[in-house]
């Protein structure tokens, strides 16, 4: 197997910030800038890359709800029967008032930040994010 060629380059970074750069590393336990770097890098790439394309992706949407808001529940069992692209999804009653809801939705990185949309502006849900994912080279 032939290795890539690797190159390197400086970057100027003001000492503040990259100590609290290397304090984050410490605790997430990477071993090196380079590999955190690298990772932030292909990222960014995978983020960019999805921007307004029809390129295939896996995204995991978290909603945590209150569920005594009025048809919040209806509502998102509604939105999940509706688009066939939600695969799978997860429940969990956290307390009396809070359900947190894991849902796997397969389909084009635009359809799939579409429907987190709905999900995520739904009366009741408090916090709501998207993990894209795919293909990764
Ligand atoms: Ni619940």
């Amino acid at each position: 197997m032939t290795r890539e060629p690797v190159e390197r380059f400086g970057v100027s970074i003001s000492q503040r910030l990259l100590r609290r750069f290397d304090k984050v590393l410490r605790e997430k336990g990477y071993g090196n800038r380079s590999e955190a770097i690298r990772d932030l890098i292909r990222d960014y790439l995978v983020e960019e890359e999805w921007r307004g394309s029809k390129a295939e992706v896996v995204g995991c949407v978290v909603l945590v709800y209150d569920h005594h808001v009025h048809g919040i529940s209806e509502r998102l069992t509604e939105t999940q029967h509706q688009y066939k692209n939600i695969i799978s999804s997860m429940h969990v009653h956290l307390d009396e008032e809070n359900c947190l809801e894991v849902l796997v939705i397969r389909g084009v990185a635009d359809e799939v930040k579409r429907i987190t949309d709905a999900l995520i502006s739904a009366r009741g849900v408090k916090h709501g994010k998207l993990v894209m994912t795919g293909k990764v080279d």
